[in-house]
C-alpha cells in the first residue's frame, strides 16, 4: 500500500502550500486517477510517492516504509516505479534493452536474471523484438512504453505515472493505456496523473485536486455523470460521454460508460 496521511508541503519561496492536508492510499492492483487543473499539486503528490520529495508535515509510507527513512530509499524506489510525461527525459540507453537494464543493473541484479527481466519488461509493454532498437528511432508512444518497461524492470508493486499520454498521438496513447490496463490486471497498483478523464474511465477511483487539497474523491463514472460539477473542478468530460447521456435519456441502447466514441457506435450499430 502507498499511503499519504495528511500531507503538507510548501516549496521554498512559494506563497502557498503545493499540498495542504492530502490523504490518499493506493492498494496493489488498484488504479487511482489523479486529476486537477494546472498547479493543483498533482506532480507534487506523484513525486511524494517514491520519495523524490518528502512532506513538510504528515507521512508518506510505501508498504510500511516511511519515505523519510533514507535507509529504505532504494527499496522504496524499486517498489514504486515512476514514469514522467516526456519519455525523452527518462530514456538513458543507446538501445532499448540497455535502457531497460539500467535500473536493475544499478541495483546489482546478476546478468542472467537481468536478461530475463529485460525480456519480460519489454514483452509486458508490447516491445518484444525491439531489444536492439535505438530509442530515438521509436515513435513517441513506443518511447513511453520503453520508459514504462524501464520502471517495470525493477519489478515494482506500484507505478506512478505523471501525465504519461500528454505528449502522445491517438495510437501512442491507446498503446500506453492498454499497457496500463494489462499491468493493473496483473496486480500492479497504479497512480495515473492526467488532465484527461477519458484516459482514466476504467480507474477504480478518481481524485481531483484543487490548490493542493482534495476537491473530489469518487469514481470516474461519477465525474463523467456530472459534467457541470466536473467543469467546476477543472475536469472536462469528453464530448462523446455528454452525447451518450443525451442518447441514454432518449432511450437509445448505449453503454453507461463507454471507453470511447467507437464503443458507442458499435453499441448502436453492431458490426
Ligand atoms: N520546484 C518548484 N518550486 C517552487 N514551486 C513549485 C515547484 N514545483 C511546483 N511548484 C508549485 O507548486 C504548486 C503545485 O505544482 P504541481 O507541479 O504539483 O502542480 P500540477 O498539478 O502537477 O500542475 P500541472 O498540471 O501544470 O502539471 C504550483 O503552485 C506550482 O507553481
Ligand atoms: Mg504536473
Amino acid at each position: 500500500m502507498i499511503e499519504l496521511r495528511d500531507v503538507h508541503i510548501t516549496y521554498p519561496g512559494a506563497d502557498r502550500p503545493a499540498l495542504d492536508g492530502v490523504s490518499l492510499s493506493i492498494a496493489p492492483g488498484e488504479t487511482v486517477a489523479l486529476l486537477g487543473p494546472n498547479g493543483s499539486g498533482k506532480s507534487t503528490l506523484a513525486r511524494l510517492c517514491n520519495a523524490l520529495l518528502v512532506p513538510d508535515a504528515g507521512e508518506v509510507g510505501v508498504d510500511g516504509m516511511a519515505t523519510t527513512d533514507d535507509g529504505r530509499l532504494w527499496d522504496i524506489r524499486s517498489r514504486v516505479g515512476f514514469v514522467q510525461q516526456n519519455p525523452d527525459n527518462q530514456i538513458v540507453g543507446t538501445v532499448a534493452e540497455e535502457d531497460v537494464a539500467f535500473g536493475p543493473e544499478n541495483l546489482g541484479v546478476p546478468s542472467d536474471e537481468l536478461r530475463e527481466r529485460v525480456g519480460r519488461a519489454l514483452a509486458d509493454v508490447g516491445l518484444a523484438g525491439f531489444e536492439r532498437r535505438e530509442p530515438h528511432m521509436l515513435s513517441e508512444g513506443q518511447k513511453q512504453r520503453l520508459a514504462i518497461a524501464g520502471a517495470l524492470a525493477l519489478e515494482p508493486s506500484y507505478l506512478v505515472l505523471d501525465e504519461p499520454t500528454a505528449m502522445l498521438d491517438g495510437a501512442g496513447r491507446a498503446g500506453v493505456l492498454e499497457t496500463l490496463a494489462r499491468l493493473s490486471a496483473r496486480g500492479v497498483g497504479i497512480l495515473h496523473v492526467t488532465h484527461q478523464l477519458e484516459d482514466v474511465l476504467g480507474a477504480d477511483r478518481a481524485l481531483v485536486l484543487s490548490r493542493g487539497r482534495v476537491a473530489f474523491e469518487g469514481t470516474p463514472a461519477e465525474l463523467a455523470a456530472d459534467p457541470e460539477r466536473a467543469a467546476s473542478l477543472g475536469v472536462e468530460v469528453p464530448s462523446f460521454l455528454v452525447m451518450v447521456r443525451a442518447l441514454a435519456a432518449a432511450g437509445a441502447p448505449v453503454p453507461a460508460l463507454p471507453a470511447d466514441a467507437e464503443a458507442v457506435v458499435e453499441a448502436l450499430w453492431p458490426s
